[in-house]
């Protein structure tokens, strides 16, 4: 497991400290309302440089970006409205986490169950206004 505080002017460090310790490319982000999981997300697809902007998954659970150089796709994954397992095979998870591509999930646990063992989990904790400790741990990797 390997920590990190870092600030809002220290986010571009914060997502390079995940690329770099991932081992899985299905990346889980746990933490409280407002926590930061969509600013971590958002500035790792900004360095993997995907086409277009980066959105909240706010009208559907999933979002589909481009990578620029390769024309692979990334997935964005919200799962806070999703009630129970079910659902999420209905709009097709297993597709999205069986494809190899980068897949980043906010409010997995609801989709425990559903996940790969091979994965990273990453954990943001509130510390003040002004900042915020993440965990991360790779999982049977
Ligand atoms: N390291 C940080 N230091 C200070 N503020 C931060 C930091 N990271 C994110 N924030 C701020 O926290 C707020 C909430 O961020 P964000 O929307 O990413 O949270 P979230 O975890 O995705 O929330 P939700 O659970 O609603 O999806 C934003 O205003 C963002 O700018
Ligand atoms: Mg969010």
């Amino acid at each position: 497991m390997k920590s990190l505080d870092y600030s809002l002017s220290q986010i571009g460090e914060a997502a390079r400290f995940i690329l770099d310790n991932a081992h899985s490319k299905i990346v889980c982000f746990k933490g409280d309302l407002g926590a930061g999981k969509t600013t971590l997300i958002k500035e790792i697809c900004t360095i993997l440089e995907i086409e277009g902007q980066v959105q909240s998954p706010t009208f559907g659970i999933a979002n589909e970006y481009t990578l620029m150089d390769s024309g692979e796709s990334i997935f964005h994954l919200d799962c806070y409205r999703i009630n129970c397992s079910e659902e999420a095979l209905d709009f097709g998870i297993e597709e999205y986490l069986n494809n190899g591509k980068y897949v980043f999930i906010e409010w997995p646990d609801i989709v425990d169950s559903l996940l790969p063992e091979m994965r990273t989990e990453i954990v943001i904790l509130l510390l003040n206004h002004e900042s915020r400790r993440l965990t991360l741990k790779n999982f049977n990797t």
